[in-house]
């Protein structure tokens, strides 16, 4: 099927089975036009780098609680955030979390609205950039983690192993971006691979893409993606 009719499935979809997270601005309010807080976007990305989405929840509640913007982080002592951090884990992200605190709270328009841009802050790399461009500022960046590779995988039957597919990857999720909803089309694909296409016994009777799944036509979606061997 055609892009937008993938993404639209998709998007129905979410509309009506998104997970309520923490640092999420769910589709109905978005759609009233309520804004997604850079500052909420940020923080959840960077903690959800290395850790799993129910480990960060208490964490980010905490870190809101203790500071609820960026000025607020950017005054706090550095050991209490290492302290607030601490189970967390990959301390070096908590040390890039303050340090780009530091410098947004300096900038006059807070943190950059540009995927180049917040590439060049502390912490953040190609994926973070591209997740906080779309989620928090409706850029149509092409968001790609892990859940995300093994769902587009599937869905294109891309034999081709991993890591060497990742060009390709990156390509068809950017054609199935939808400019209106880059933000809920990322998360929907996240939420899409941690709920249905996932790497064990994928729930495709469930999926609303399994119209579009070419790995579905042409033999075990399970098997996808491949991964050349270490
Ligand atoms: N993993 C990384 N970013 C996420 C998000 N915004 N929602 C759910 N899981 C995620």
């Amino acid at each position: 099927a055609a892009p937008p009719d993938v993404a639209a499935r998709l998007l129905a979809w979410y509309d009506a089975h998104h997970r309520d997270l923490p640092w999420r601005v769910p589709p109905a309010e978005l759609k009233r036009g309520v804004r997604p807080d850079p500052y909420h976007v940020w923080l959840s990305e960077i903690m959800l780098q290395q850790t799993t989405v129910e480990a960060v929840k208490p964490y980010f509640r905490d870190f809101l609680a203790k500071w609820p913007d960026v000025q607020a982080l950017a005054a706090a002592p550095a050991e209490d955030v290492m302290r607030a951090w601490a189970g967390l884990g990959y301390y070096s992200r908590a040390r890039n979390l303050k340090a780009c605190a530091n410098l947004v709270a300096t900038l006059p328009d807070g943190f950059p609205d540009t995927e180049d841009g917040l590439r060049a802050l502390p912490g953040i790399g190609a994926y973070t950039a591209a997740a906080i461009a779309a989620i928090a500022f409706g850029r149509p960046a092409a968001v790609v983690d892990g859940n995300v590779e093994r769902v587009t995988a599937r869905l294109f039957d891309i034999r081709t192993p991993l890591p060497e597919a990742k060009p390709e990857i990156r390509e068809r999720v950017a054609e199935l971006v939808p400019a209106d909803r880059p933000g809920d089309f990322a998360q929907a694909m996240m939420d899409l691979g941690a709920t249905i296409c996932t790497p064990k016994r994928p729930r495709c009777m469930l999926c609303p893409l399994r119209a579009d799944c070419r790995a579905i036509l042409s033999g075990d979606p399970e098997l996808l993606p491949l991964k050349a061997p270490k």
